[in-house]
């Protein structure tokens, strides 16, 4: 039983499949033209259109299958979708002047979909064409001051067609509208993040079945669910941690805390050594990647190839790290972008990706009932170059040293005033600039630590996070004490864009 999410290729898919899991309905995403058996086999209790790129009166625009406009269950039309369904029962859709893009306010508003909602409700639009005439029997349940038929439905009630994007946070009733359509629709609401478990445990069973499963862990929230979900699921696997000398204060101890009590069989590599020498004078920080990535690799590889064979490697890819090419689900090529990226290429692995429909939250969700303890659940995100691209310039022993000193002290005392899980992602940048300063009587000539934090909502853009200024007073009295290798203390006002979250 589930809300059938048909994709014609819009960027929100996945996020309006993530909304029905937001209001407890168990959703799937199926290509935009699967056939009805396929559809069927799901046992519906109601289907989405998405949005999409192409033009219903385009030459091969994509058309779901004809069973679906028979009404057997509801069907809710989402921009693309909704003008199928207005092309499909006779009404007119037409390439509109300019296109419309961005928020607007419903002028009117009725029906089901609807129901209960007061107040100003702003919808987010994004559509090049726009219906022109209603097929017979349909009627405008909402408009706006640009758009006259923002939302539609037939006379029965079977199907709803909206212009703008319900599953966008900048539709901030959205999740209103979605949960009226599954009213509406008599949809069962009982999946949990216990039966998303479950049901993930079942699929990696069944897809593993006897093979042996290689995992790389990095210390992130991501890869360390993965690693307890492999547990959990009891299938054979070993999951590698290799320690690349670049980690942060304790980060090794804590991921061996966290995983070897929960039944993953962990083993850490330690290749700091290899790691460092090669990235030895080398400044510039492209080189710097790729030389990290390259060196991972090769020591992958080596593990892979004493404790293998292996016939899958698990990666804690999530939906937002999957890029698709326009062409969307099903026919899409779909790259992973992620610290071993390159790895199942060079080595011959099937990729196992069970979180690959998931956003981080929900990730978060999935790591509490497994067990995973805190630090690692609510940690921030860490690059895999990890603190080579924090010391700028050339790396070394002594400059990582300095730096995760003075990061832990950074950290630590954003958790002690309750301030971490405030900002999306703290760090500190070592830069090699020196300046003169003075303790007692004594001349210091010492290192710059930047301090970064943001506030983010993906990682995608970012604002500098608004630390009590008591707060970052602190900070730059007990570095400098504690670490003294470091003079100064300075505090990164640069948002993204114009810059990035990591300096390098
Ligand atoms: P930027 O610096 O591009 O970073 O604004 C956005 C987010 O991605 C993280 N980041 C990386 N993560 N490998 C990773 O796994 C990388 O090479 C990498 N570079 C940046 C960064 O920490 C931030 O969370």
């Amino acid at each position: 039983m589930a809300v059938v999410v048909l994709d014609f290729g819009s960027q929100y898919t996945r996020l309006i499949a993530r909304r029905f899991r937001e209001l407890r309905a168990y959703s799937v995403i199926l290509p935009g033209t699967a056939p009805w058996r396929v559809i069927e086999r799901e046992e519906p209790e109601a289907i989405v259109l998405s949005g999409g790129p192409s033009s219903v009166f385009a030459e091969g625009a994509p058309r779901p299958a004809p069973e679906v406009l028979e009404g057997r269950v509801p069907v809710l039309g989402i921009c693309y979708g909704m003008q199928y369904l207005a092309h499909a029962f006779g009404g007119r859709v037409e390439r509109r002047g300019r296109a419309e893009y961005g928020r607007a306010v419903l002028t009117h508003f009725e029906g089901p979909l609807f129901q209960g909602l007061t107040g100003e409700v702003q919808v987010w639009m994004s559509h090049a064409d726009a219906v022109t005439r209603l097929p017979d029997g349909w009627r405008v349940v909402a408009s706006t001051e640009e758009n006259p038929v923002a939302a539609i439905q037939d006379r029965e009630g079977r199907f709803f067609g909206v212009q703008f994007h319900p599953e966008v946070s900048h539709t901030p009733k959205g999740l209103s509208i979605l949960e009226n359509f599954l009213e509406h629709a008599g949809v069962r609401r009982n999946w949990t993040p216990g039966r998303v478990l479950e049901a993930m445990i079942a699929d990696v069973r069944e897809r593993v079945a006897d093979s042996r499963v290689l995992l790389a862990v990095s210390g992130g929230v991501d890869s360390s669910t993965l690693a307890l979900l492999l547990a959990r699921a009891g299938v054979d696997h070993l999951a590698v941690f290799v320690d690349h000398g670049l980690l942060r204060l304790g980060e090794r101890e804590e991921v061996e805390r966290s995983l070897r009590p929960l039944g993953v069989n962990l083993r850490v590599v330690d290749a700091s050594g290899r790691f460092l020498q090669a990235l030895a004078g080398v400044a510039d920080p492209e080189e710097k990647r790729r030389i990290i990535g390259h060196t991972f690799i090769e020591v992958f590889r080596v593990v892979a190839e004493e404790a293998g064979p292996f016939r899958f490697l698990a990666q804690g890819t999530l939906y937002p790290d999957v890029i698709e090419s326009a062409g969307g689900f099903g026919a899409a090529k779909i790259k992973s972008h992620h610290n071993v990226g390159g790895l199942p290429e060079e080595l011959g692995f099937e990729l196992l990706e069970p979180f690959r429909h998931l956003f981080k939250d929900e990730v978060r969700e999935l790591a509490l009932l497994l067990g995973l303890p805190d630090p690692i659940r609510l940690r921030h995100p860490f690059p895999g170059p990890g603190l080579a691209i924090r010391v700028l310039g050339p790396v070394d022993e002594q400059k990582l040293g300095i730096l995760r000193r003075a990061d832990d002290l950074f950290v630590s005392l954003l958790k002690e005033h309750g301030l971490y899980q405030e900002v999306w992602q703290a760090l500190s940048v070592l830069l090699p600039v020196r300046s003169v300063g003075v303790t007692g009587d004594e001349r210091r000539y010492g290192y710059t630590l930047v301090l970064r934090a943001v506030t983010s909502v993906d990682g995608m853009t970012a604002d500098w996070a608004r630390l009590p200024h008591d707060f970052l007073d602190e900070v730059a009295r007990v570095i400098p004490r504690r670490v003294p290798e470091i003079g100064r203390v300075v505090y990164d006002l640069t948002s993204k864009p114009p810059g990035t979250i990591e300096w390098e």
